[in-house]
């Protein structure tokens, strides 16, 4: 008999622009896992992104902003579940469940929440509690595989560890997921060779407008190597993201006009500023589409959730018929 499907889960905030950072560590991975044999369920973390209570219309806009970014990237709602995570509110049926599963000594030993305390941040209980909310995002579907970048990993740990108190508690009810961290998923440097971050304002928008694109692009810092002096391309920034752009063949003859001398940094970063354009114009194409058909997308997301809220549902029934609530 044929194994059964595995199911991969994974989220993403609408918290701001998505950027190349995005991008390559997380949307093109993510989509790419879709032409594999296993079930994706993609959704977006609305309820997470409340945390930093943005505003109504920001919230509205950015959530709106990442399915039409999902879709023109190439997420194919046929073989994809792609949902909003409001559209599901049995998730917090199941939050509060492992809430009581939950010892605060694991939530305040959480980086992220200790990272936005030493920034000054005034947590709310939401932000202190967001790992239970992501539990229950993983367990409610029976994900086994989560594809996050690294900084996600304690969260999945925290996950793993309620799954498994679920389970010793009440029996076998759970998956116990596992995360898939891609460690070739090198971090994607931003304009000022830090991390590229909405955070640290030094991002490359996936759908920026083309000019200011190739004006940010323009601003990327590099190193005071002379014109004539030959370059080394692996510790430019410029070419760190060329590189995850370009051919083989194209990402060689740019690495030799660095190691010969003669080419000034403003040549390659028009090189960039040209494969940026080139390689996202097909997908700002079919955003522009998509923009054009709100209902589509909303459908989409309505479809998305439908199938997402029949798997939430029977785990659910399941949990509460374990813990004693019928
Ligand atoms: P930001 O740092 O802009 O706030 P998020 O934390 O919302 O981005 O990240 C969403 C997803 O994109 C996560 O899976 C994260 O690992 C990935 N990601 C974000 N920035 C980068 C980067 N510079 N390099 C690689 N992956 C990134
Ligand atoms: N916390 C994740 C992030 O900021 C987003 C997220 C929420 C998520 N729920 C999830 C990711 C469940 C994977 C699985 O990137």
């Amino acid at each position: 008999m044929a194994e059964p499907r595995k199911r991969v889960l994974s989220g993403i905030q609408p918290s701001g622009t998505l950027h190349l950072g995005n991008y390559f560590g997380m949307m093109k991975p993510s989509i790419e896992l879709q032409d594999g044999g296993e079930e994706c369920f993609y959704f977006i973390a609305d309820y997470h992104a409340l945390t930093q209570l943005p505003e109504p219309a920001k919230l509205r806009e950015r959530t709106r902003g990442v399915a039409l970014d999902f879709l023109a990237c190439g997420l194919d709602p046929e073989r994809t579940v792609f949902f909003r995570q409001s559209d599901v509110p049995e998730v917090h049926e199941l939050t509060w469940v492992l809430s009581c599963l939950t010892p605060v000594g694991l939530l305040e030993r959480c980086h992220s929440y200790k990272d936005k305390i030493a920034r000054g941040l005034v947590p709310n209980h939401g932000l202190f509690s967001y790992p239970v909310l992501m539990a229950a995002d993983i367990l409610i579907y029976g994900s086994h595989l989560v594809p996050v970048g690294k900084d996600q990993k304690q969260h999945l740990e925290v996950t793993r560890d309620l799954a498994i108190r679920f389970n010793n508690a009440y029996g076998d009810i759970l998956v116990v997921p596992e995360a898939m961290i891609r460690e070739d998923v090198a971090v994607i440097p931003g304009l000022d060779g830090q991390k590229m971050s909405k955070s640290y304002d030094n991002t490359i928008e996936l759908f920026g407008e083309p000019k200011a694109t190739r004006q940010k692009i323009m601003r990327i810092v590099t190193d005071s190597t002379p014109m004539e002096a030959p370059k080394d391309p692996e510790r430019c920034n410029v070419f760190a993201l060329y590189r995850l752009l370009a051919s083989a063949e194209e990402r060689e003859a740019l690495r030799q006009r660095y190691v010969a001398g003669g080419m000034g940094y403003g040549h390659a970063k028009q090189a960039l500023a040209d494969k940026v354009a080139e390689v996202f114009a097909p997908m700002r194409e079919r955003r522009q589409e998509l923009v054009a058909k709100p209902r589509l997308v909303e459908d989409i997301l309505q479809a998305g959730a439908s199938r997402a809220r029949a798997v939430a549902r029977e785990t659910l029934n399941r949990v509460r018929a374990a813990i004693g609530l019928e």
